[in-house]
């Protein structure tokens, strides 16, 4: 898999990899309407409650620079997030899984989810309902920054909530010798570059986290015109939704005042991505638990102003998002990250008991509220 990384949506090999390695051990692949990306499931000889693992499949355009004897074949391509780690992961948990197929108390579904990278794939497994009826979801990353036998997870948000906006600001252009003649979109866009950092500094709580940076700025072309129009880009992150609520609010307050101030307007797109990891105290006990259990050091996670579209599923599903250490490597998205593999095994082995251990919990759950 990780010879032959495929981006976002374009995930067909690695789609009919996955299919083939759950179909040699009989694991049933659901009939579902995905391009890319697979749910299997198993159904476990006991009647009970559903639970799902989720992993992610897809790769990204950079051109590996890792020394490993499974180097990218494909120029321009890479598994620099891991998710090739998630998918092994996976595929072995529910290989363990299937060995105790006549003893499992429930049933568990395996998410391999297409296009992560770019944040709408988990809406794709969402919109065809598989998971309407699942109570319990565990998804996993890698952490090159944690050593192999080591988890980190904690209630509450892992990750930040990711949000993309656009400005359009509209002057009149001009001769460069008579800018009086015109309105500068260059000045004004100085001018709210400045202002919008005060909205972290100024309006937001000390205690609380967020981010707002320009990326973008574009404006004019040659040096003796005053350009008519400029544009900028950015994007917000945000850990909690009143404060992910108030920032667009800020921001256009902001834009608006300085246009007008400066006789421009000013036009802001805002385009909501995922919210922030949500997860459940209820889970990460249960996660922690089975970790313990199986030998792994439970390390402290440090909050991600990083995005992660596992939050889709957790809006509507209570779960945890879990942090399974790789060994020290270059960060995500670098050209020489790597993964050490011996975290493998020992991650099926950990997802697998915690689906398991999750089916337990449940059954037993709903025992007391039909007993009580
Ligand atoms: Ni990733």
């Amino acid at each position: 898999m990780h010879q032959h990384p495929e981006l976002s949506n374009e995930e067909f090999e690695t789609t009919k990899l996955v299919k083939e390695k759950l179909s040699a051990v009989d694991i049933k692949i659901l009939d579902l309407p995905l391009n890319t990306g697979l749910v299997a499931e198993i159904i476990g000889d006991q009647q009970g409650p559903i639970i799902a693992l989720r992993c992610d499949i897809d790769a990204l355009p950079i051109n590996e620079e890792a020394d490993l004897a499974y180097q990218s074949e494909v120029g321009g391509k890479m598994h620099a997030c891991g998710h090739d780690f998630h998918t092994a992961v996976i595929i072995g948990a529910a290989y363990l899984l299937k060995q105790l197929e006549h003893t499992l108390p429930g049933t568990v579904r395996f998410i391999f989810q297409p296009a992560e990278e770019t944040a709408h794939g988990a809406e794709q497994i969402l919109s065809t309902g598989i998971l309407s009826n699942v109570q319990a979801i565990f998804g996993l990353h890698n952490k090159p920054n944690l050593p192999v036998g080591s988890i980190g997870t904690a209630a509450g948000a892992l990750t930040a909530a990711v949000d993309r906006f656009e400005i359009e600001i509209s002057g009149v252009g001009t001769h460069a010798a008579h800018p009086e003649k015109g309105i500068d979109p260059i000045i004004v866009s100085a001018y709210i570059v400045t202002a919008l950092q005060t909205i972290v500094s100024r309006n937001i709580n000390a205690f609380d986290q967020a981010l707002v940076s320009i990326t973008h700025l574009k404006s004019g072309n040659t040096w003796n015109v005053i350009p008519e129009t400029a544009y900028l880009e950015g994007t917000v992150r945000t850990l909690n939704a009143e404060t992910r609520n108030f920032i667009p609010q800020r921001l256009r307050q902001i834009i608006k005042g300085i246009a007008e101030s400066f006789g421009a307007t000013a036009e802001l797109k805002w385009y909501p991505g995922p919210p922030a990891t949500n997860n459940t105290t209820e889970w990460v006990n249960v996660a922690i638990e089975v970790a313990e259990e199986v030998g792994y050091e439970i390390e402290e996670v440090s909050l991600d102003l990083g995005g992660e579209d596992f939050a889709y599923y957790q809006e509507k599903i209570p779960g945890a998002f879990i942090n399974v250490g790789t060994g020290y490597s270059y960060p995500h998205h670098h050209p020489k990250f790597a993964i050490d593999e011996a975290a493998i095994l020992s991650g099926a082995q950990y997802f697998a008991k915690l689906a398991e251990r999750a089916l337990v919990y449940l059954s037993e759950i709903g025992n007391v509220k039909d007993a009580g």
